[in-house]
């Protein structure tokens, strides 16, 4: 039987936080180990355009990204991790399927309706590029151009994978049965991890801790968690408190059982902050020595993305050669 190809992509922007590790990046890497997985991840640098226009962002976010996944363990053997710009087949098929797509489809994409709603009615596109647009489209291009299967993705990616089904259907339909119809598979992990101010942890809310902090920076961060003002010796509630949100992502049960009871018999926020802190440093020291060397080591990280560029482009230069002919575009005689 053939394996399922899973297939994800990561918009380059800046470097990722621990709700990232925790939520995409680990589960990704433990999947791509199994052996019945076909895996594919993908840097979508060309998607980054939309929201960065700066050169040296864009360029630094690519390598930054590339490092990030390969100091987190993933195993340049076990998957294919290719940069979405080295395979031009993808841009191509974006053509192909923006002239398959009404329009419609995209006026009703989240993305684009909510950048709408921000705007005056009297201008309602105002600053908003077709890149923004079309986006749904390329991200489509980006799973139809390896007929993946399972797309792991968060919640609001859900209706992107949708149209991707929507255009494939229609180009099925068209033309000739060629594409799979993808399927989104929510990540299910320990519940929603939480940033120094206690919301859901997220780069828009600046509320993150960064993976690859030194232990110095990553302490301040610890300590700078909000809490609320009960004091050392009054009993805790471990439900509602961000540092035991933390701390399980990353703690065996047992430990997770001790902090428990700590948090009954009064244990200080101070020294809560400093188990916390512990734990962290402990978990991502490895992540972070490995990081600092890959990134100075940007010839083994070209090596590593030309090579799994090599490997795609076997799988998307055969299926675009079959799309190219579907839609008669082909030599004469040909
Ligand atoms: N849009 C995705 C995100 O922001 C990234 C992405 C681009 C992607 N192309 C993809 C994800 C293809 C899955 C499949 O998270």
């Amino acid at each position: 039987m053939a394996r399922l190809r899973v297939l994800t992509g990561i918009t380059t922007s800046g470097r990722p936080h621990i709700g990232n590790l925790c939520g995409a990046i680990l589960p990704a890497i433990n999947e791509s180990n199994n052996k019945d997985v076909d895996s594919f991840l993908f840097l979508a640098d060309y998607h980054s355009l939309i929201k960065s226009q700066d050169p040296i962002t864009t360029h630094n976010s690519s390598i930054e990204m590339a490092a990030c996944w390969l100091a987190c363990g993933l195993d340049l053997k076990k998957t294919t991790f290719y940069r979405q710009s080295d395979i031009p087949h993808i841009m191509e098929l974006n053509w192909i399927l923006s002239c398959v797509t009404e329009k419609g489809l995209l006026n009703r994409a989240h993305a684009y309706k909510a950048a709408v709603d921000k705007n005056n009615q009297k201008y309602p596109d105002k600053n908003i590029n077709m890149g923004l647009f079309n986006y749904p489209i390329l991200m489509a291009s980006d799973i139809l151009m390896f007929n993946a299967n399972i797309i792991p993705v968060g919640q609001d990616q859900i209706q992107h994978v949708e149209i991707a089904r929507d255009v494939a259907t229609k180009f099925n339909h068209h033309y000739q049965k060629i594409f799979n119809l993808p399927e989104a598979r929510i990540q299910k992990n320990k519940g929603i991890l939480l940033g120094l101010d206690g919301l859901k942890m997220s780069k828009s809310y600046g509320n993150e801790i960064s993976i690859f902090l030194d232990s110095n920076t990553l302490r301040k961060k610890v300590m700078k968690i909000k809490t609320n003002s009960l004091k050392p010796g009054e009993p805790k509630d471990p439900k509602s408190c961000t540092i035991f949100n933390l701390y399980s992502h990353f703690s065996s049960k047992e430990d997770l059982n001790n902090l428990s009871k700590h948090y009954e018999n009064g244990i200080s926020w101070g020294e809560a902050k400093e188990l916390l802190f512990q734990l962290l440093d402990d978990n991502l020291s490895n992540y972070r020595k490995e990081y600092n060397k890959l990134i100075d080591d940007k010839q083994y990280l070209e090596g590593a993305l030309t090579s799994g560029a090599e490997k795609a482009i076997q799988v998307s230069e055969p299926l675009i050669q079959e799309i190219r002919k579907l839609v008669g575009i082909r030599k004469i005689g040909g």
